[in-house]
């Protein structure tokens, strides 16, 4: 399937609750450092959604940033085998973010460059990209010997 078409069965229903699911899931955001309250959710291909939430902490580059939460939480409840159709990013405080370098990185492990990312933009407007435009290049598990 081209990227237009893989990306154009993720329909508007489904893109709107997963930036919603991202939004509630940064509620339970754990910032006290930073206090920017951020959530992910995760499309998988059998249609399941997790979520999940920043959570910071004093020794500061411990920060497991909501991304990475949602990841570790979707290998843990379904084993090692994901896929990832789809990641919503969402934060609490109206402004505009995309995924950092290392989420990046760490979704290109389970999605592939067709992989749809819908985040909030500029006074939070939402926006939507693929992580093949995120993150061109990528380093990954096939070139390792
Ligand atoms: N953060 C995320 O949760 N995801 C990102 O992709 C960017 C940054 C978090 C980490 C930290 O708790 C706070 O946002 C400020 O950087």
């Amino acid at each position: 399937m081209s990227q237009t078409a893989q990306i154009e069965t993720i329909s508007t229903h489904q893109r709107t609750e997963l930036r919603s699911l991202a939004e509630a899931a940064a509620q339970y955001s754990y910032s006290p450092y930073s206090h920017f309250r951020v959530g992910a959710a995760l499309l998988l291909e059998d249609g399941t959604i997790i979520t999940g939430c920043n959570v910071e902490n004093c020794s500061y580059r411990l920060t497991s940033c909501a991304e990475q939460g949602a990841i570790a939480r979707a290998v843990a409840e379904h084993g090692p085998d994901i896929r990832l159709r789809a990641v919503a990013v969402a934060n609490l405080n109206a402004a505009a973010s995309m995924p950092c370098g290392a989420c990046r990185q760490t979704l290109t492990e389970f999605g592939d460059d067709q992989t749809l990312i819908l985040y909030p933009g500029e006074n939070g407007a939402p926006e939507e990209t693929t992580l093949g435009e995120l993150l061109p290049h990528a380093f990954r598990l096939d070139y390792l010997p």
